[in-house]
């Protein structure tokens, strides 16, 4: 099962994900789990759940008698998900299932998260309308989508980077993970009947492993550089190099860089 509109990683892609996006993405969890006020004890989803960073941190703040169910659309993020789950936590439940046919009863959960998945589903108003059926009366929803990439010096220099070394689908594919707005996200609220929506800026500045190692590792872990990916280790090298390039303002001493990155934080109620 897999949705080819939406981020999609194949192969080993999962793997790579877990180590090259962990930087990026760790950042921003607390946040997300803050906003909703997660409680032990909670039934917790969470969405487009990847190889589960969220997930796992969810787990550990609902404790031995909460609950955590993780679900994602591709098979191989959650075998990854699965394989990182800490057996020190109560145990992380996972499902296949798209976010517009969510395989549970009405009311089943607390609150429903989601990171950075919202902007890849072909529909969003009818996973909105899924979320608001699968919380309780009162229950929360929080979900980040990044900002325009222009917000996150790294993207937008990634950008430009697969505009002139990938194709013009993949480069069109990038823009669109970071074409969902404040007012979409806002009205998506309002058709599936949730209320009190917020959808606010969130910034964080992420301190990057060395770039010469990170930058090679990241770009193979994104969907839009497949057509890089399948033309050799040569195009990849190039294309990660003029990356690390367009960073060199952002450059430390050691090789790591300091880099803004900022994501649209939204918030409702069912
Ligand atoms: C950028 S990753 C974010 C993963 C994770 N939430 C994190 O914090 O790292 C986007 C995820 O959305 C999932 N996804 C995309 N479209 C989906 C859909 N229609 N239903 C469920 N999951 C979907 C992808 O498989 C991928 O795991």
């Amino acid at each position: 099962m897999t949705d080819e509109t939406g981020f999609q990683l194949q192969g080993s892609a999962p793997e790579r994900y877990e180590q090259f996006a962990a930087p990026i993405m760790a950042p921003f969890i607390e946040a997300v789990l803050d906003t909703v006020d997660l409680f032990p004890g909670a039934q917790v989803l969470d969405l487009a759940c990847g190889t589960g960073f969220v997930a796992r941190a969810a787990a550990a703040r609902v404790g031995p008698t909460g609950h955590v169910v993780a679900v994602d659309i591709n098979e191989g993020m959650l075998r990854m998900a699965a394989a990182r789950a800490p057996r020190m936590y109560p145990d992380i439940e996972f499902a296949q299932a798209p976010a517009d046919s969510l395989p549970f009863e009405e009311a089943t959960f607390d609150v429903v998260v989601c990171q950075q998945g919202a902007q890849f589903f072909p529909d969003l108003d009818a996973a909105l309308k899924e979320v608001a059926r699968v919380l309780r009366p009162g229950g929360r929803v929080a979900l980040t989508t990044w900002a325009p990439k222009e917000r996150s010096p790294y993207f937008d220099a990634q950008s430009r980077v697969i505009e002139e070394y990938g194709t013009a689908e993949e480069t069109d594919a990038y823009r669109q993970a970071f074409s969902c707005t404040a007012d979409r996200l806002a009205a998506a609220f309002t058709a599936a009947g949730l209320h009190d929506g917020t959808v606010h800026l969130v910034h964080r500045n992420v301190v990057t492993p060395p770039l010469d190692d990170w930058v090679p590792g990241q770009m193979s872990a994104i969907p839009w550089t497949r057509s890089l990916m399948e033309a050799g280790p040569g195009a990849m090298a190039r294309a990660s190099g003029a990356l690390c390039e367009l960073l060199a303002g952002h450059r430390a001493p050691d090789g790591t860089a300091t880099l803004p990155f900022t994501t649209l934080l939204a918030t409702a109620t069912r």
